[in-house]
């Protein structure tokens, strides 16, 4: 049975150069980047490529990646460094459709260090309303937190136009762009963000290495205490192989943008519209919403998620329900229940993240078996 992975927006398969690329620091290059012999000079010099490979991916100045040890710490670090350099404005506007890594920060700031946090209401396609934003921000405004790519529903929001208001009123702006990064086109030269936070395991990477882009200007403050590496914004010595497979990633992903979009739209075009045709009571969540070309998040009413993952896992076919951070919850999706999806809908929603190395073939393949699926989890499902 050939194995289908749809699941490329939990992670994705490391690319074999990327796996070449790493080898040799994990053998001869095992040196410490911050020590003034050969070796930590070898290592140094792979980290070094590798924060170019990176800078040029979001079209940044070198010396403004800050490698971190995942998106997760990137976006603590942008959070808690924007909320550091102004300590008298205690107001933060995010969304109920972020990650977790910046949801449980805020939840920290709130509850710990008195800050109130508003979340802009998402819209029934996922998409936010640049209005209501910009008549949330006040004096007391620090920060606005918005993420490029929902995970979930592919859902882009407009980080330009988010960028404008918040340098127009004087507020710090970070965005996660986890999901977007290797996939959309990022010039921040042409986009207002202050903070931008990467994963190197979204885009053909290893696991446990991410990076935080930081504004020119923009204050940073290290949160792990320690030595004074990436220029005293982020202790601890560099996860050295990693980061040099990040940038490698990168640099692929760089390569492979232009031609990446059209690929990953028409599979998820012919998955949508056979979908659509064939299996009645549906719901493409953010179907009218600009979205990341590889995502499609779709609903079957009265069916269950986890009944239709099983079936399909035991064909085969790996795909997910809500984010790979929540998939052990009972609870149905946050970023759902924010857009207004139907309670009918909500329970049988599966997230089919379509990557690189899938074929016209793998989307054959599923939607051959999803009717029955759909069929199988409704015919079990208790009204
Ligand atoms: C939108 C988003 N932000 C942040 C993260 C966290 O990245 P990492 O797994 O590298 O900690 C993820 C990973 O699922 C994500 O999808």
């Amino acid at each position: 049975m050939k194995k289908i992975y749809f699941d490329n927006n939990a992670t994705t398969p490391v690319d074999p150069a990327v796996r070449e690329a790493m080898l040799p620091y994990l053998g001869d290059f095992f040196g410490n980047p911050s020590s003034g012999h050969e070796y930590g000079e070898a290592a140094k010099e792979g980290l070094e490529a590798a924060r170019e490979q990176v800078a040029a991916l979001i079209s940044c100045e070198v010396d403004r990646v800050i490698f971190t040890s995942c998106g997760t710490e990137a976006n603590n670090l942008a959070i808690l460094s924007g909320v550091s350099a102004y300590p008298d404005r205690k107001h933060i506007i995010s969304s109920p459709a972020e990650h977790p890594s910046v949801l449980e920060v805020l939840k920290f700031l709130q509850q710990n260090f008195g800050y109130e946090i508003e979340y802009l209401p998402i819209g029934a396609g996922g998409g936010i309303d640049l209005e209501v934003l910009s008549s949330l921000i006040r004096n007391e405004t620090v920060l606005v937190s918005l993420m490029g790519a929902n995970n979930e529903t592919g859902v882009l929001w407009p980080i330009a136009e988010i960028g404008e208001i918040c340098r127009d009123k004087g507020v710090l702006f970070h965005s996660d762009v986890v999901q977007m990064a290797g996939k959309e086109k990022l010039n921040v030269g042409e986009l207002p963000v202050d903070y931008m936070s990467l994963s190197a395991h979204k885009l053909y990477g290893p696991k446990g290495v991410g990076a935080l882009y930081v504004r020119s200007g923009v204050s940073v403050r290290s949160h792990i205490m320690g030595g004074g590496q990436e220029g005293g914004s982020r202790a601890g010595t560099e996860n050295v192989p990693g980061i040099v497979g990040f940038g490698k990633a990168c640099e692929i992903a760089l390569h492979g943008l232009a031609g990446y979009a059209g690929q990953m739209k028409s599979l998820v075009d012919r998955l949508s519209h056979t979908i659509l045709e064939n299996i009645p009571d549906v719901l493409i969540n953010g179907q009218d919403e600009p979205r990341l070309a590889n995502t499609l998040n779709v609903s079957f009413e009265y069916a269950s998620s986890a009944a239709m993952i099983q079936d399909l896992e035991l064909r085969g076919i790996a795909v997910s329900a809500l984010s790979a951070c929540h998939s052990g919850d009972q609870n149905p999706s946050q970023v759902l229940v924010a857009m207004g999806v139907p309670e009918s809908y909500l329970h049988g929603t599966l997230r089919i993240s379509l990557g690189r190395y899938n074929t016209p073939e793998d989307v054959d393949a599923f939607l051959d078996i999803l009717p029955n699926v759909v069929k199988k989890s409704r015919a079990g499902f208790a009204v």
